[in-house]
């Protein structure tokens, strides 16, 4: 679909969910931008990036969605959550609740996605080593039971946050 200017275009709508304070918009502007914002404030609403990517020789266009963790400052649920092809699922390796929330966050995509959604959950804050509250271990059987690809990133440092989009793209693609 898309023919345009000779060349086929792939737009892959991709989530990003999860507690406030978990890095989701540093998540997005290290993929978009490569930039990291050590005072960033609670998102408000949604916003979104577009980016290109190149895979296998073919350009895909991930537009990836990020709206607030925090109740109060979030949009319309079934607007933010449609058309969408993957999500991000994602908690603080430093903060245990938000790990154990992501249940709860999984629920909420599966209400309003349907199965074919390719779902990473994503541990980040991995320089945090020394204040960490959720093993490696942990995240992995958790994706393991619900069928999630599982990755640990690092905003700060940069660390799997390629990967993290990539491997998502790649499931949908
Ligand atoms: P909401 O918009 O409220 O839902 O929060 P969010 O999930 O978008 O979190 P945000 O990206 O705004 O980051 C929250 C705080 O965590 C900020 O102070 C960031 O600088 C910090 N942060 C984000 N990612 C990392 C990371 O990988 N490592 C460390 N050490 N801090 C991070
Ligand atoms: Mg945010």
């Amino acid at each position: 679909e898309g023919e345009g200017g000779g060349g086929e275009e792939y737009l892959f709508k991709i989530v990003v969910i999860g507690d406030s304070a978990v890095g989701k918009s540093n998540l997005l502007s290290r993929f978009a931008r490569d930039e990291f914002d050590h005072n960033s404030k609670a998102t408000i609403g949604v916003e979104f990036q577009t980016q290109v990517v190149e895979l296998d020789g073919k350009e895909v266009k991930a537009q990836v969605w990020d709206t607030a963790g925090q109740e109060r400052f979030r949009a319309v649920t079934s607007a933010y959550y449609r058309g969408a092809v993957g999500a991000l699922i994602v908690y603080d390796i430093t903060r245990k609740a938000t790990f154990e929330n992501t249940k709860r966050w999984l629920e909420e995509l599966n209400i309003h996605c349907d199965t074919a959604v390719a779902k990473m959950l994503v541990g980040n804050k991995s320089d945090l080593e020394e204040i960490r509250e959720v093993s490696v271990e942990e995240g992995k059987s958790l994706a393991e039971e619900e069928g999630l690809f599982f990755i640990e990133t690092s905003a700060l440092e940069s660390t799997n946050v390629m990967k993290a989009f990539e491997i998502v793209i790649r499931a949908i693609y």
